[in-house]
């Protein structure tokens, strides 16, 4: 049997912002994850609906984990398509291998699947993102739009077909271009 689960995971509610903040600061150890979500929460760049966080389950409710799913296009000549970006995705540093990573992937990518969104991009270690189903996004003809991103750049498709209709560069609001 294993440990007893303390956490549990729902979408952001208002008020989380302190606390995604701080975890943020935490996991990725600077300011860069931290202030992209603001501003991007600031902009109304992201629906709170799909920016899922792990909270313990005792009294405090203290966020231990967060990622965001926000929208991004994929251009081909000028015709935009829709996808979503995946991250950041963060983990307190005292709680990571617990399986909350993988339960916060796994709850935003069925809200993206309910809500017939079709194609999800990240940019992130292929040997965590590929038990996901993360494949190279560069085999999907999608490129990314900077070329150092390489093979850390990879692409889901939610929808069966949708990468067969989709191809070109994605394109990224500009907050990102700090992250
Ligand atoms: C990456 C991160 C979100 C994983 O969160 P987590 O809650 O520890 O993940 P899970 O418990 O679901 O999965 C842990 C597993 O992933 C593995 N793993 C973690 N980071 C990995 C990486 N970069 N590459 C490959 N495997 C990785 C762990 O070894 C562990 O494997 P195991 O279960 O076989 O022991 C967390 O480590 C983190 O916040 N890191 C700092 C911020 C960061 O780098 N975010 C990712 C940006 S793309």
């Amino acid at each position: 049997m294993g440990e007893q689960q303390t956490w549990t995971i729902r979408s952001e509610q208002p008020g989380d912002a302190g606390g995604i903040d701080e975890m943020l600061r935490r996991a990725f150890d600077g300011d860069n994850a931290a202030n992209l979500v603001r501003i991007l929460r600031e902009e109304g760049g992201y629906d709170p609906a799909l920016s899922f966080v792990a909270c313990e389950s005792d009294d405090h409710g203290r966020i231990v984990g967060h990622v965001l799913f926000s929208p991004v296009a994929i251009v081909h000549g000028d015709a935009p398509s829709p996808a979503m970006a995946l991250g950041p995705l963060g983990v307190m540093p005292d709680r990571q291998r617990e399986g909350i990573g993988r339960a916060l992937v796994n709850a935003g990518l069925d809200a993206c699947r309910t809500r017939g969104l079709a194609i999800v991009l990240v940019l992130g270690d292929p040997g965590y993102y590929a038990r996901f189903g993360f494949t190279p996004a560069d085999e999907a003809r999608i490129e990314a739009p900077h070329p150092g991103w390489g093979e850390s750049y990879q692409v889901l498709e939610l929808l069966p077909g949708a990468l067969k209709e989709t191809r070109g560069r994605a394109r990224y609001p500009d907050p990102w271009a700090d992250a």
